[in-house]
């Protein structure tokens, strides 16, 4: 008596359980059964890849911090070795892929390359807006059409170190502030990289200067003058399903009488338990304006439950920045701005007052709540409150460490890209060493828009007379046997 099999567990007890789990074992249990499976696919366990790692046999996924330090140089020898021995297989026209080789160095090489195509057609679809993390340093299998950032728009921490992308596999990032969120790039050995790649990266990064951004715009200053607009309020009510049929779904409204009260549309949240979703997942569907309703009894509702009936932090945001000045107010501007005066879809803004939670929809009364209940759910890690998330804080342009070490295509035309709009106001680490056809004045150019440079991390090949030249770290790649460098052999 008082045992109970462990599928009875609620699904929040199961999540934090799965928690304990690194990538391998995860990927077991979503084995066991259909609604494991969709519990394995919450976007909090998956937040950092490393497939290169796990392909053999090492299993780390928390965050990048230890990753910082330089590489094993027995670790990038031997994927060196495998990336070519994989290499000269491939290209034998009698090979047959789908085959096991003899060499164990290919077999891993296959695998990495089954593990990436794996996680791009089967998770990536289902976690990737939670994802903040993919290293792919050294790997032998990665390819430019995989788009890797279309499938995971939030990331904050990308190395593709010494891998052969080539500029298409940023087209993604064309579009202004598509990446706003990077902050780590590593393309250090990415030979093909061209100055294509830094335009769409500058581009992708968003635009200080747009006068959306500025706090003395006319536009922004209208905005001032309107006032916030209303609070977010919880409605009951039909949402159309496909096919036409209609179900009660939670939809959030503005508060009647006040500015704005008519003119947005009701964003509906509907918590799956089918396909149990992150919090992280359910703002950036709001973001685009609600997700399909599904089609099962099982569907749970999820609430945004305000503190005090407080607005939207978005605009305690706003009024922060305003107050104190802080650095913060462009990012607030524009992104308030930018996604209009609905619900915010930030989690970081969500996060301040506001509890997300679900409830299983059998278990849930709306007669008797009368559409205002308080519901319950949450995916938040374990001993972390909503109002001590800190992670996602990205600000537009947040990119902090650039290295483009060995890219030896890239010109000051590409510097050129990334001092317009604004900068990289953030960024510490510079790393250009292996790039000799960059002048003093492209590098003038860059590092004057660059005020947070640390010199210690700010590399630059050593003819280059450029600037900072007595407190910059000269070229990195001098003692470097595989990365190009124009005294490689002196
Ligand atoms: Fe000139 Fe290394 S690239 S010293």
């Amino acid at each position: 008596s008082g045992s109970a099999h462990i599928s009875e567990l609620p699904m929040e007890i199961l999540i934090r359980l799965f928690r304990y789990l690194g990538p391998e074992d995860l990927c077991r249990c979503g084995q066991v059964c259909t609604a494991w499976w969709g519990l394995v696919k919450t976007g909090s366990l998956w937040r950092h890849l490393y497939p290169v790692r796990w392909a053999r046999g090492d299993f780390y996924s928390g965050p990048p911090g230890y990753l910082d330090q330089e590489p094993d140089e027995e670790w990038v020898k031997n994927l060196q070795d495998e990336g070519r021995a994989y290499q000269e297989w491939d290209e034998d026209a009698d090979v047959d892929e789908s085959e096991e080789a003899d060499n164990p160095a290919i077999n891993t090489v296959q695998r990495e390359k089954r593990l990436l195509n794996g996680m791009i057609q089967n998770l990536l679809p289902a976690v990737g807006p939670s994802v903040r993390t993919i290293v792919l340093a050294y790997s032998s299998a990665v390819s430019s059409k995989m788009n890797l950032h279309t499938l995971c728009p939030n990331l904050t921490h990308l190395d593709l170190t010494q891998t052969d992308v080539t500029d298409s596999a940023f087209d993604s990032w064309a579009s202004l502030g598509v990446c706003s969120s990077l902050e780590h790039l590593d393309l250090s050995g990415c030979e093909k990289i061209t100055d294509h790649t830094l335009k769409r990266l500058s581009l992708g990064l968003g635009d200080l200067t747009s006068p959306l951004s500025s706090r003395n715009s006319p536009e922004w200053r209208t905005k001032l003058l309107m006032g916030p607009p209303p609070p977010l309020k919880l409605e009951v009510g039909p949402a159309l399903l496909a096919g036409g049929r209609s179900r009660q779904a939670m939809i959030f409204k503005r508060r009647p009488g006040v500015r704005g009260s008519s003119c947005s549309p009701a964003h509906v949240f509907v918590f799956d338990l089918e396909e149990p979703a992150d919090i992280e997942d359910v703002a950036e569907w709001s973001r685009h304006g609600g997700i399909p309703v599904p089609d099962t009894s099982t569907a749970g509702v999820l609430e945004v439950q305000t503190a005090g009936g407080s607005s939207c932090c978005c605009r305690r945001g706003r009024r922060q920045g305003l107050s104190t000045g802080s650095g913060s107010a462009a990012y607030w501007q524009q992104r308030y701005l930018s996604f209009g005066e609905a619900q915010c879809g930030h989690s970081a803004c969500c996060g301040g007052e506001t509890a997300l939670r679900t409830f299983k929809g059998a278990e849930f009364d709306l007669q008797a709540t009368g559409g205002s209940a308080h519901l319950r759910t949450k995916l938040l890690p374990e001993g972390q409150s909503p109002n001590n998330r800190t992670e996602h804080s990205g600000t537009f342009r947040s990119l902090r460490f650039l290295s483009l070490s060995g890219c030896y295509h890239v010109t000051d035309m590409g510097l050129r890209s990334l001092s317009q709009r604004g900068g990289l106001p953030r960024v510490e680490h510079l790393n250009l060493s292996g790039c000799p056809f960059v002048s003093e004045v492209g590098l003038q150019e860059l590092v004057s828009v660059c005020p947070a440079l640390n010199d210690e991390h700010f590399y630059y090949c050593d003819n280059i007379n450029g600037p900072h030249a007595d407190t910059a770290s000269g070229c990195q790649n001098l003692q470097c046997g595989f990365r190009v460098c124009c005294r490689s052999g002196e």
